[in-house]
């Protein structure tokens, strides 16, 4: 019986209708199976900068250190996407926190519920089956690295860098977990023209020798773009960089039927953050209609990551399931096929998740 302090982090957009649904579960979970959560709340994002001035407050970093475990919505804001010169972003908030709680792995499953092989935009033969475990570094590369202006303004510069160590933590990370699966990994880079990219896939190669039961393979960022969706069962475990990883697993979403059912969980050094792969959704925002799923998955993360209550978190799971089973959809989820009495606002989909649970 774990008695856990977790900070609940909504964000901006359909952050807070999604954490609520994720909360919920949690709340549902803790009674189930007697355990005792004790829940704050922190802001961060363009929440945060009309509160405070800052994209990350001191006081919302704090509540993050000296919490069990962060659930996390998402940040952003339409106002900042078309102003380039606004100095303080949203999205800094979120960059500042996986750098200050050193959470250097993102971890982002790809996995397709079989009752939503119909809404991804690829084929269902090709689709059915696939599985893959993304391992995206976190707190490094382009997104890092030093960037500024020269010659006036008119040149830009953005520089990509990686550590050896950084390399070999990640790669550690993503051999452990293809040992714990179907044993095989596959590293992401361009080394046929970045430098970053031949110290990653030098260290790969290095880290790989401590994993001889592992299958290493190799792959170019833009040939890997292609096959993930050519032959998306062929993969098992991905580790890439930084900004590679954010490209490829919104690729990938597809493969799952939609962004809105992919959680992701940031482990580092200290506490893990856990949140939906998708933005704010500004569009659809206070609308009510938000996919809920994801965040609720990432709640199972959490309790399975964090807290290692694997139970809790395949409880959740199951239920997400017998929910699409049962042919509940939200509209993202929806085909032409679904009656409209079976699609279910943010609200009622996180109820009927709780009421399987
Ligand atoms: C993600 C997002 C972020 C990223 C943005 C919001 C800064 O796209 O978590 O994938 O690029 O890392
Ligand atoms: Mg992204």
């Amino acid at each position: 019986m774990a008695t856990k302090k977790i900070l609940i982090v909504p964000g901006d957009g359909i952050g807070q209708e999604v954490t609520a649904a994720g909360k919920k579960v949690l709340d549902k979970i803790a009674a189930k199976f007697g355990h005792t959560f004790q829940y704050d709340e922190a802001l961060i994002g363009h929440a945060a900068i009309e509160a405070t001035g800052q994209a990350l407050p001191d006081v919302s970093l704090e509540k993050m250190r000296a919490s069990d475990a962060v659930l996390f919505g998402a940040v952003g804001h339409p106002k900042y996407d078309n102003d380039p010169s606004a100095k303080v972003r949203p999205e800094q908030g979120l960059l500042k926190m996986r750098k200050e709680l050193g959470l250097y792995a993102n971890l982002r499953p790809i996995k397709l519920f079989d009752e939503l092989l119909e809404a991804s935009s690829i084929k269902p033969e090709i689709l059915k089956g696939a599985d893959i475990l993304f391992f995206r570094e976190l707190t490094g590369d382009i997104y890092f690295g030093e960037k500024g202006r020269k010659n006036n303004g008119d040149t830009a510069f953005d520089i990509a860098e990686y550590s050896r160590y950084e390399v070999e933590r990640i790669a550690r990370k993503a051999f452990e977990a293809a040992r714990g699966r179907r044993k095989k990994l596959c590293s992401v880079d361009k080394a046929n023209v970045l430098e970053t990219s031949r110290l990653w896939r030098e260290t790969v190669q290095q880290v790989a020798k401590e994993y001889p039961d592992v299958e290493l393979e190799h792959q170019f960022v833009d040939s890997m773009a292609m096959l993930l969706i050519k032959d998306p069962r062929r993969y098992d475990v991905v580790v890439t960089a930084n900004l590679f990883g954010d490209i490829l697993t919104d690729e990938a979403s597809q493969i799952a039927g939609s962004m809105g059912m992919l959680a992701s969980a940031s482990i580092g050094d200290g506490t893990g953050v856990y949140e939906p792969i998708h933005g704010s959704a500004h569009d659809i925002t206070g609308k009510g209609i938000a996919n809920p799923l994801a965040s609720i998955l990432s709640a199972a993360l959490l309790l399975d990551i964090s807290f290692g209550l694997k139970a809790e978190a395949a409880a959740i799971i199951n239920a997400v399931d017998q929910v699409l089973k049962a042919g509940y959809r939200t509209k993202d989820i929806a085909n032409a096929t679904t009656p409209a009495n079976m699609i279910l606002n943010t609200e009622a989909m996180g109820q009927e998740v709780v009421n399987r649970l």
